[in-house]
């Protein structure tokens, strides 16, 4: 870490919020952000005043300090590491991008080629975890299987596993973005009865990753790099987004100083969900279901209805309050890939254009900033590449390890950084006497 990142305490700031509770008067330091909402230091608010904050979903609260991953939401930006997204995913490649989120700069060619060639050296997983994987039933979802499997490195690589050597962390961090293609590649040849396919040194990290996904031992697969470079777009593109369930998840695991293996794997659970990284399955179901741009009116009536349950799925985003701008290199990419594979006129890509083009004219998605997100059109991309909808979290959790021990490494060098503790509101029984079960 340079002494340029160290993160430092915020500077005392000027500013002040008062509250007052009961009659006494507490002021709070404010503290600027470089770009964005300034935050209250509320950390001695329970000392002052007895009482905690109440914010269901962190709507309103910062957990932490970070200097990785900034988005605008009302303007519709997204920058690593003040890099603007779309020129990342234009002009570098993933494990560019992923050097600038590790090490904060973007490397020059002599740092590239040494950290292509470090994380290259440690693709290949423990002969031992094959086992692991032939333990699940074939029919297993790819993300039970990554959950387990990212877990279980931890049993497999002692020497990274002490969180305050700085070079364990390192080599942990380097074994995951590394692992995480060949455990993914692994989950989906196991679920089609096909052997695993070992990586190759000679292919780039991307290359790799196809070329263990649709190689066999008895064809050999050649990568289209057309593909690959779509690919690669997505998964720059998912490679972080500050500090959204999954990433809070891997923090606060991270915060009682459980192992990163471990800590990712709780990452992974978080992203299954439909509500987070779960939704590009969902649009790809959706999408089927809708089956006919005629179709489109009923099922944008259905969504408006509150009591149907039905949402627009791929639209809406906690943070984004505008066009999602990853959703708008990959309608372009989604475009790029249809056309290398014959595929322009694929269905489910003029449901998905014409779904956006009524939802975006709709009062009820205007009204409530709806826009498309990151998940609308990635989904069409890995269909028409052949991967199936099962796998598709499985690649958002291979680009979004990146960012996950990015923001690890950065929680752990922070010397700020304690266990994370929530409070509570409570509102279950008051005290009462036990009553014996006989008497129930
Ligand atoms: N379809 C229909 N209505 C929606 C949608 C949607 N996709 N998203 C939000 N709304 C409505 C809500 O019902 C609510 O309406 P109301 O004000 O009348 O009650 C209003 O818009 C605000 O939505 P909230 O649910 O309060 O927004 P929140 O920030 O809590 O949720 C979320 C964000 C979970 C992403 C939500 O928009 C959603 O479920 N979207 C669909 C799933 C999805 O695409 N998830 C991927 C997110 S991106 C990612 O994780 C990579």
């Amino acid at each position: 870490m340079s002494a340029a990142e160290k993160i430092i305490a915020p500077a005392p700031s000027k500013k002040a919020a008062t509250l007052s509770v009961d009659g006494k008067t507490v002021s709070f330091p404010i503290y600027d952000a470089v770009e964005g909402q300034s935050v209250m230091d509320i950390s001695k608010l329970y000392a002052e005043t007895g009482m905690f904050t109440y914010d269901p979903g962190f709507v309103s609260t910062a957990s932490c300090e970070s200097k990785i991953t900034f988005i605008d939401g009302d303007k519709g930006i997204l920058r690593y590491r003040g890099y603007d997204i779309d020129q990342l995913a234009e002009k570098c490649d993933f494990l560019e991008v992923a050097h600038l989120l590790l090490n904060g700069e973007l490397p020059n060619k002599k740092q590239k080629a040494e950290f292509d060639r470090a994380i290259t050296l440690h693709t290949m997983v423990h002969e031992q975890a094959h086992f692991l994987f032939r333990g699940f039933p074939r029919a297993s979802h790819p993300m039970a299987i990554m959950v387990g499997a990212t877990a279980s490195l931890s049993a497999f690589y002692h020497d990274s596993l002490d969180i305050n050597v700085a070079d364990q962390r390192e080599l942990a961090a380097y074994r995951l973005i590394a692992k995480m293609p060949t455990l993914a590649a692994m989950a989906y040849k196991y679920s089609i009865g096909q052997p695993f396919i070992y990586p190759q040194n000679d292919l780039g990290f991307t290359e790799n990753f196809l070329n263990m996904m649709f190689s066999t031992p008895c064809e050999k697969y050649k990568v289209n790099p057309t593909l690959a470079r779509a690919m690669d777009k997505i998964l720059i593109l998912h490679a972080d987004h500050e500090q959204n369930a999954s990433t809070s998840t891997v923090r606060l695991a991270g915060s009682s100083g459980a192992n990163p293996f471990a800590c990712l794997g709780a990452g992974i659970a978080s992203l299954w969900g439909p509500a987070h990284g779960g939704a590009n399955e969902a649009v790809i179901d959706m999408l089927q279901e809708i089956g006919d741009v005629k179709n489109i009116p009923d099922f944008i009536k259905k969504v408006k209805d509150k009591q149907s349950g039905v949402k627009l799925m791929g639209f809406g985003h906690r943070v984004y309050k505008n066009y999602d701008p990853r959703a708008k290199v990959l309608h372009s990419t989604c475009s790029e890939v249809l056309k290398e594979l014959g595929k322009i006129d694929e269905p489910l890509l003029k449901i998905a254009v014409e779904l956006e083009r009524i939802a975006l004219s709709d009062e009820y998605f205007v009204e409530r900033k709806l826009y498309p997100n990151v998940d609308f059109y990635s989904g069409i991309i890995y269909r028409a590449m052949g991967i199936p909808s099962k796998m598709f979290t499985v690649l958002f959790a291979v680009a979004r390890t990146v960012g996950w021990v990015a923001q690890w490494k950065e929680m752990m060098e922070d010397p700020k950084t304690k266990i994370g503790r929530p409070r509570q509101l409570f509102t279950g029984a008051s005290p009462r006497g036990f009553v014996p079960m006989e008497k129930r």
